[in-house]
């Protein structure tokens, strides 16, 4: 083993190879874009696969048959209830609180009340059935809390409902349009799962010392919280906001980039010729914006994405479109994180199962650059 001296620091991790995994792969076939799911193409699984289908192929392993299905399914609609006393929660918590905190806070109760709470962290078994209950429940519970904090009655789980449409209805009071219900199912599956990115990162290190997958996706959530990360869907809508019309979008960008900038919602530690995701998310914005007759963000959008495209040569990410498409689901901005993280869970917990399936404690090593050895003064000589 070479000295820590000798041994090569990557800023940022950047490049560093830190797990073996067989759960997504972002150098896939060449042309793909790179993004695979336990080796489909995400483009082959956008608009194929639903978000069901995609959970259960990342805990399961594959694509379930129609049978599979619809058992994964009906364990999911059984379990989107939640505690009372979570709900009960959601009404103490302060208004001002932010939906990422609180959905992370809830993760945190719902362990107190997972039948499995106190099963070893590494039965496989038993993590499966508590990734599932998180699945179904997390939408839950960003709702309640959305219905609640706006003075509005929480409006129950239907089990007549797929997930993407279930939870649409309980945040809004009404069935999603088809169109509406499709898009959002696809953003889903888009946001499901992403290799070694940083809070997946952070959920597999904090298991990696043998603790439980409910402390994972705490930890997780912490870190997709922020606006380099997940919370990068609410900034760039922000930025749509700020730049206000299709008119004032050109001269925004120039000044944007002369100031040096960070444009959130472009730039990708790894795509560096573009997310594959935000190329198959973008024309469902425009066929929504359609949909509510209403053209003028993306009309906005665009003059933005070509110039920091060509000009930075940062193309957009995931949550460029997500953003847009999002706002024409009436949905309020600072929901759009909480549903990456909705979404992520089953990434998240496959990289748990996996981490905890064939474990090594986490622990890489620091180079010190402090001030050199010397000897401690008496407090008076100090
Ligand atoms: C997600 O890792 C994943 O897989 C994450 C994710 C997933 O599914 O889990 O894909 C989800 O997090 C997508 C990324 C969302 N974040 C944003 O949109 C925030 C804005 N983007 C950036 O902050 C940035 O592009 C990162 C954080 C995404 C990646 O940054 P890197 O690889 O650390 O690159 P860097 O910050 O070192 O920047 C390199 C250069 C810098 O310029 P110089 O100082 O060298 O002149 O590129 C510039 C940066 O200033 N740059 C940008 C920019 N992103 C990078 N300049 C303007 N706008 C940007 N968005």
């Amino acid at each position: 083993m070479s000295s820590v001296a000798e041994e090569p620091y990557r800023e940022g991790l950047e490049g560093v190879i830190a797990n073996e995994t067989a759960i997504a792969n972002l150098e896939g076939r060449e042309g793909s874009g790179g993004l695979e799911y336990r080796g489909y193409r995400i483009e082959d699984l956008a608009g194929n696969v639903s978000y069901e289908e995609t959970a259960f192929l990342l805990l399961h392993g594959d694509l379930p048959t129609r049978a599979q299905l619809r058992e994964f399914d009906s364990r999911l609609r059984a379990s989107r209830d939640l505690p009372a006393p979570l709900v009960q929660l959601f009404r103490e918590i302060p208004e001002t609180a932010h939906p990422m905190d609180v959905i992370r806070t809830s993760v945190s109760v719902l362990a107190h009340f997972d039948p499995d709470v106190n099963a070893p962290p590494t039965d496989h078994a038993a993590n499966v059935r508590k990734a599932e209950r998180l699945v179904a429940q997390m939408p839950t519970a960003v709702a309640f809390r959305e219905r609640i904090v706006n003075g509005n009655a929480p409006i129950a789980p239907r089990a007549d409902l797929d997930h993407a449409a279930n939870f649409l209805n309980m945040v809004n009071g009404k069935m999603p349009s088809p169109t509406m219900s499709s898009a959002f199912d696809l953003s889903l599956v888009l946001y499901t799962e992403h290799e070694l990115n940083a809070s997946t990162f952070s959920a597999r290190v904090t298991v990696s010392t043998l603790s439980d997958l409910h402390s994972g996706i705490v930890a997780a959530i912490g870190t997709l919280k922020g606006p380099l990360h997940g919370g990068a869907n609410e900034e760039a809508w922000k930025v749509l906001e700020e730049v206000g019309s299709p008119e004032n979008a050109l001269k925004w960008i120039e000044d944007a980039l002369a100031q040096k900038r960070r444009i959130m919602g472009f730039g990708h530690r790894v795509y560096k010729t573009g997310d594959p995701r935000s190329r198959i998310l973008k024309p469902h914005c425009a066929a929504l914006a359609a949909e509510i007759g209403d053209d003028r963000w993306e009309r906005i959008a665009e003059p933005i994405e070509q110039i920091v495209t060509t000009q930075k040569h940062l193309p957009p990410n995931v949550d460029w479109p997500s953003a847009r498409l999002y706002h024409y689901m009436g949905l309020d901005i600072d929901l759009y994180t909480p549903i990456f993280a909705m979404a992520r869970v089953a990434g998240w917990a496959a990289h748990i199962i996996e981490q905890l399936d064939h474990n090594r404690l986490m622990r890489p090593r620091a180079r010190y650059i402090g001030p050199p050895n010397r000897p401690v003064k008496p407090l008076d000589a100090r």
